[in-house]
């Protein structure tokens, strides 16, 4: 099992902590949105896309590089966010799954967020991602590719 995770994580780095737990267990590729474009994906037998949440959607240009996914490749997702909701994942998956592509799964966490009037209050979801919801994102990882 090849996989390679492509993340985008700008406000707080919170969602590459998940990434990077991911990464460094299964040692798993992983690569910067800025980068994505020049990643072959046809080498990788699974490809996870991660990115905090912005305005209810993955970040901008991960839910632009989702639409480049080749048909038949099977994606899960990661995300960070500060307040959460199931509904994050519903336009990128729309995306991926009327091009064609297999979504194996889906995980998401609080990350801390000083977005907006947030950063008055000093933030919300401080302390996250916890060690335990890392842990989550490496555990939802090992049943993914268990289901395999
Ligand atoms: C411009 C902007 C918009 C955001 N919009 C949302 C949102 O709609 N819902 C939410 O739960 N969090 C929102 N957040 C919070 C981030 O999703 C959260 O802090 C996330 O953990 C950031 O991930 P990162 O550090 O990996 O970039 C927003 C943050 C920013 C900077």
């Amino acid at each position: 099992m090849k996989s390679i995770v492509i993340y985008e994580s700008t406000h707080h780095g919170n969602t590459k902590k998940l990434v990077d737990a991911i990464s460094k267990k299964y040692n798993v590729e992983t690569a910067g949105i800025e980068h994505a474009e020049s990643v072959d994906l046809s080498g990788y037998d699974m490809v996870g896309l991660a990115a905090g949440i912005a305005f209810g959607k993955f970040y901008r240009r991960m839910e632009e590089f989702a639409i480049k996914i080749p048909s038949g490749s099977q994606v899960f997702l990661l995300y960070t966010c500060g307040n959460p909701s199931n509904r994050y994942v519903k336009n990128i998956t729309r995306t991926l799954e009327s091009n064609g592509a297999r979504i194996m799964g889906h995980y998401g966490c609080r990350g801390y967020d000083t977005y907006g009037p947030f950063k008055l209050v000093g933030g919300i979801a401080k302390g996250h991602p916890t060690e335990e919801e890392i842990m989550g994102a490496v555990a939802f990882y090992d049943k993914i590719i268990g289901r395999e």
